[in-house]
């Protein structure tokens, strides 16, 4: 019988009004078309520039996309008698700045009011988001790193920057990302502020990203999970209300999501100990999105192997499942698990629910080549165990970071 599928394709939008601000650097020319995707988006858009921004872009471009005045100026009476700045800080129901040069992150590092961007972002109750965009030498810096610390502590969001080839000719993390990737985190991150606070008071366990099994001191076997979809859900259940551990396999370079406890482990084995005592102290829900390895090496070489032989083989034995162990020590505990499949989706799945006595099971099919690993977006099938009596749930093609809040939601509906 073929499933009841509940399409869902998007969260519910309820902004609105927001603040551009553009700061100084060659990125500034992306925030033109931001500027016009925000408002084919809907949005009501204002934009502030920095000094240093009008050396890169001219008001008078931003002005003729948003249909409003630019806000340049803190101390211009002319400027003042228009919108002032604390009646700009209260219009808006979200900043964003991008780009955002090493100077501006310093400067609201450090809560300076010197010039109309920094005292709106004092000023304002609206929530901030940071693009910091500059040359990869520059974003390295440990002061520049301490900064987006301090802000990301503040509970400013900061989109990281994409890696590659840089105006200036190096190549390396620092690039502002384009303006559909911004606009499109814009929607994620007012979709967030939108969760449902259905998970508050729960403590949620997440494994996340690839493992890691050595082979000898320098070489081991992993897979190409990066880790994406477990972070995602860190911060939705997060945002619900939940508190997290996010067990992160592998080498996992993402940003810890603020407020998140984030235990990195390499192996199975590591993960399954992790997972153990996150449990142990106290968990109501247990997510499996690790990519596990399969196999691991049955002893790494304690030294690194030469290459004296023509062929070698590696003595591989089987892994622990992480997800099926706690799930079947821990029988009241709500689980979830992750299934990639190419084919015959829901009967894989209802065995996998079954085997692993799971509550609940999102598949990806992983033969489609537009999203899964690596990429930002993500498109599932969701499957509840029977005593639910829950039809299957489609999440159309969306960011992970709105995969991860339907599933929390569909978790919250579950168990509440
Ligand atoms: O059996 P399969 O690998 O398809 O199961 C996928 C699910 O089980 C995922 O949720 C994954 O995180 C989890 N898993 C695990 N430990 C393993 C293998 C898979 O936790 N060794």
């Amino acid at each position: 019988m073929s499933p009841i599928f509940t399409p869902v394709t998007s969260v519910a939008p309820n902004i609105t009004k927001v603040i551009l601000a553009i700061t100084g650097g060659i990125a500034a020319y992306k925030s033109a078309i931001l500027a016009r995707l925000l408002i084919k988006s809907g949005f009501e858009v204002r934009v502030i520039m920095t000094a240093g921004a009008q050396q890169f872009i001219t008001p008078l471009t931003l002005q003729a996309l948003t249909g409003n005045e630019v806000h340049t100026e803190l101390l211009d009476t002319k400027a003042e008698a228009g919108m002032g700045h604390i009646e700009l800080a209260k219009w808006a129901d979200l900043i964003v700045i991008a780009p955002a040069s090493a100077n501006t992150l310093a400067r609201l590092a450090m809560g300076m009011a010197d010039d109309l961007l920094t005292t709106v972002c004092l000023a304002t109750a609206a929530p901030v988001m940071v693009a910091p965009a500059m040359n990869q030498q520059m974003w390295a810096h440990p002061a520049v790193q301490l900064n987006v610390q301090t802000l990301s502590d503040m509970g400013y969001e900061i989109i990281e920057p994409d890696s590659g080839v840089q105006a200036c000719g190096d190549v390396g993390s620092g690039r502002l990302p384009e303006p559909d990737i911004l606009l499109r985190q814009v929607i994620n991150f007012k979709a967030r502020l939108t969760v449902a606070q259905c998970l508050t008071g729960k403590k949620v366990t997440i494994t996340a990203g690839p493992t890691v099994e050595a082979i000898d001191p320098v070489r081991f076997l992993s897979n190409h999970s990066t880790g994406k979809m477990g972070f995602a859900l860190a911060r939705a259940c997060r945002d619900a209300g939940a508190e997290v551990t996010l067990i992160a396999g592998g080498k996992v370079s993402l940003m810890t999501p603020l407020e998140v406890k984030r235990i990195d482990v390499l192996s199975a084995n590591d993960m399954l100990q992790a997972a153990t005592r996150s449990v142990e102290a106290g968990c109501d829900i247990f997510i499996a999105t690790a990519a596990v390895a399969d196999y691991r090496t049955r002893d790494a070489a304690p030294q690194k192997i030469k290459k004296t032989q023509d062929e070698m083989t590696l003595d591989l034995v089987k892994n622990p499942d992480i997800l099926a162990t706690i799930s079947h020590s821990y029988p009241d505990m709500f689980v979830v698990g992750f299934a990639a499949e190419t084919q015959d989706v829901e009967k894989y799945a209802r065995g996998k629910l079954e085997s692993k006595n799971l509550d609940m099971i999102a598949c990806n099919d992983v033969s489609r080549k537009d999203i899964g690993f690596a990429s930002d977006e993500n498109a599932m099938l969701v499957f509840f165990a029977n005593q639910y009596q829950k039809p299957p749930v489609e999440l159309e093609k969306m960011s992970k970071a709105n995969i991860a809040e339907h599933l929390v939601n569909l978790i919250g509906s579950v168990l509440n």
